[in-house]
């Protein structure tokens, strides 16, 4: 038998399906209209200057409309994964054929493993996103999180937005030698990889379920010359000095504990050559009163509990400490143009270089 991508996508039944649009078709009027009608009446409270946080976060609880929002947001999620016609029991239905896929060979050298890692504190702690298990432990949770990011009413992530980041990163000056730290499945790799004909990425992370993915995936879409997935800790990475000229990331950062951020600042630092650049795409929270909450919130609602130390750490000075220069946090539009006036997180480039 030979794995294709098709393979490692679970094939929903009817009763799947519907279920799955409902979720969707809900998160639309989540997104849409329930959001507008909250950030009219959140509009309306008084409190709402950035010294008055806490008292207009109290305020904001309290309206039906705000509740109805974060209640929608929490419960779609949970239903997504865990409803009786969630992702993970379609998942646990197609075990067998999955897993046989995933077992099949990739070309040699392009898939490291290292089983038997520690996993940090943070990362063994938490249900990210409300994937039971996380990452972590299931050999399958690397095809979970794959199908639930292209499950309809996908919050995060949507279709392109791998390809626009490393377009915008790549825009005045091109990178050969890159590292993607906590390449998931591969998207963000291999949006790196595409950027030049010279490019090579590798792809870490510390979930084998993840990567023995992510190098399926890559193995038919670029070729082991271009990517390799390597498991490891994007805070002590097994590679040497000055071997990259890009260190990258996206949806990290808010993931890691402040420690483990600092930790993979400093090591960034080390792999980088002179001149060369860190680009992480994360979130930050808005100093707007009412999108302030509603990040805090998501970081409640969708088990996202490091977020808040992404948000109370001092990036710059963070940066500064660890050698690098030129640093820049900037507003990045993940639709392409098409932000329309729903909710969406606050997405930002975070950039820094290593001085000559
Ligand atoms: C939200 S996912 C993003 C995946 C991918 N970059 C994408 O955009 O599709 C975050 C990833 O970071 C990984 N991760 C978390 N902590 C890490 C660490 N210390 N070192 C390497 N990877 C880590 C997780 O296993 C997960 O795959």
């Amino acid at each position: 038998m030979t794995a294709n991508s098709q393979s490692f996508a679970p094939v929903p039944d009817a009763q799947t399906a519907s279920y799955q649009a409902f979720i969707g078709a809900f998160r639309k009027l989540w997104a849409g209209p329930i959001y507008r009608e909250l950030r009219q009446q959140a509009g309306a409270l008084p409190d709402q200057s950035p010294e008055a946080y806490d008292r207009y976060e109290a305020r904001l609880a309290q309206l039906p409309i705000h509740q109805l929002f974060g209640w929608l947001e929490h419960n779609l999620q949970l239903m997504k994964y865990r409803g009786a016609h969630g992702v993970v029991p379609m998942v646990e239905g197609q075990r067998q054929a999955l897993e046989q896929a995933l077992l099949q060979p990739v070309p040699d050298g392009m898939l490291t493993l290292s089983e038997d890692m520690a996993l940090p504190d943070y990362y063994k702690l938490t249900d990210f996103h409300h994937h039971p298990g996380g990452l972590r432990e299931d050999p399958l949770a690397g095809i979970v999180y794959r199908t639930s990011a292209g499950a309809a009413g996908g919050v995060v992530g949507r279709a392109g937005l791998h390809r626009l980041f490393a377009n915008h990163v790549t825009r005045d000056r091109g990178f050969d030698r890159v590292l993607d730290i906590g390449c998931g499945f591969g998207r963000s790799t291999l949006a790196f990889a595409g950027t030049g004909s010279d490019t090579r990425a590798v792809g870490i992370d510390l979930s084998a379920g993840c990567l023995r993915l992510a190098a399926h995936l890559g193995a038919e879409i670029a070729g082991k010359d271009r990517v390799r997935y390597l498991q490891a800790d994007g805070a002590s990475v097994p590679q040497e000095d000055a071997g990259f000229d890009l260190v990258t990331s996206t949806m990290l950062l808010h993931e890691l504990s402040a420690d483990a951020i600092r930790d993979m600042t400093a090591e960034a630092f080390r792999l980088l050559q002179p001149g060369g650049e860190v680009a992480h795409l994360d979130f930050l929270p808005p100093d707007d009163n009412f999108l302030r909450a509603l990040f805090l919130g998501h970081s409640d609602r969708n088990a996202e509990p490091h977020m808040r130390d992404l948000a109370a750490i001092d990036l710059p000075t963070e940066f500064q400490k660890a050698g690098f220069a030129d640093i820049s946090i900037t507003p990045f539009d993940e639709t392409g143009g098409e932000t329309g006036d729903g909710w969406r997180l606050p997405w930002v480039v975070i950039r820094a270089r290593k001085p000559q």
